[in-house]
């Protein structure tokens, strides 16, 4: 199955790409991930998408679009894949279908405003292995320390409270009229992101089937 996980910053986009991949046995592809594993090694791609990540603006299309293209043309995406963050513009959705990749479903994660922005105060990741982690929601076995690799967490730069706001309106410019594209085309599935994350990876796992 291709299948693409659209949403709000801090929707659960992440989350649920993580846990429906092990289900699926699919890879879980964050454009997110890519370019801040690119930027810690320091990377000319990186590097270039530093500045716009932390002002909360998205980076070029044609970066993210050439990231996908070769990200999708490993053997591991032959089966179905998870996209996490990508499409987040009308160019790149357009750039998927030009590429001929067929997408099966696509699932948006509703979250409001004002819930988007607690969530992302509590966000806390680990800057050595990526794992995320919430404050409230998500603990670590010991405060502070990433469960997998035993490193120290941090609050993401973009996650920022004026920053935050600023992903949210590029969000709802931006990136939200890819619904009405998908919608079009027969394919959108609407998910109420849910208090648990148990709770949304329920209606998310119905609403691939139906
Ligand atoms: P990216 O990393 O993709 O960030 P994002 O879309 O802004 O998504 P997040 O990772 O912030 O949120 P999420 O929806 O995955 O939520 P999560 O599951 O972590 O992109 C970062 C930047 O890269 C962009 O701003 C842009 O600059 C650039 N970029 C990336 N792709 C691009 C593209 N295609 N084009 C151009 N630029 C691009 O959850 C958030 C928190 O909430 C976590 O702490 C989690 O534990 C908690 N949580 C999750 N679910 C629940 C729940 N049900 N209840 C309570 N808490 C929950």
């Amino acid at each position: 199955m291709n299948l693409i996980l659209l949403g709000a910053p801090g929707a659960g986009k992440g989350t649920q790409a993580e846990i429906i991949c092990e289900k699926l046995s699919i890879p879980a592809i964050s454009t997110g991930n890519i370019i801040r594993e690119a930027l810690k090694n320091g990377t000319e791609m990186g590097l270039k998408a530093k500045a716009y990540m932390d002002e909360g603006k998205l980076v070029p299309d044609d970066v993210v679009i050439g990231i996908i293209r070769e990200r999708l043309s490993e053997d591991d995406c032959q089966n179905g894949f998870i996209l996490d963050g990508f499409p987040r513009t009308i160019p790149q959705a357009e750039a998927l279908d030009q590429m001929g990749i067929v997408i099966d479903r696509v699932i948006s994660i509703e979250v409001p405003d004002d819930k988007i922005a607690a969530r992302m105060a509590g966000r806390r990741v680990c800057l050595k292995c990526g794992a995320s982690y919430h404050t409230e929601y998500k603990k670590p076995a010991k405060e502070g320390i990433c469960n997998a690799c035993g490193s120290e967490l941090v609050q993401r730069k973009d996650d920022a409270p004026e920053t935050v706001l600023e992903r949210l309106h590029v969000y709802h410019e931006q990136t939200e009229p890819l619904k009405g594209y998908y919608e079009k085309a027969g394919k959108l599935r609407l998910v109420e992101g849910q208090e648990e994350v148990k709770d949304t990876t329920a209606l998310t796992l119905a609403a691939l089937n139906d």
